[in-house]
């Protein structure tokens, strides 16, 4: 079996439509969660990891914002301006902070 085969035999709930692929995150987790209390983007990724997988949330976190938006009454904008963004980084030799390339 090779390894996308196995990712497309996983179960997925027909009822119940994954919101955060890269965490499997469905959307009743996260309606669960903000009932329980998580009223902020913030504390759903925490909770639940949405937004903390390899795609950063470029996919989910909208989603996620939409349902957190829906469910609280509050305006979308409110609700997903309060995320922090972390920029992507960029690897930097180490002979950067060493002092430069005369080390050695
Ligand atoms: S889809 Fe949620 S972190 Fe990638």
């Amino acid at each position: 079996m090779t390894r996308h085969a196995s990712r497309v035999t996983r179960h997925v709930p027909q009822d119940d439509p994954i919101v955060c692929r890269c965490e499997e995150v469905t959307v009743s987790q996260v309606e669960g969660a903000i009932a329980e209390g998580y009223d902020s983007l913030e504390e759903l990724k925490r909770h639940l990891r949405v937004g903390m997988g390899p795609c950063q949330g470029r996919t989910c976190l909208p989603l996620v914002a939409q349902i957190l938006a829906r469910k609280t009454g509050r305006p979308l904008e409110q609700v997903f301006s309060a995320v922090s963004v972390r920029p992507p980084l960029a690897p930097v030799p180490v002979t950067l902070f060493l002092g430069g390339d005369d080390e050695g």
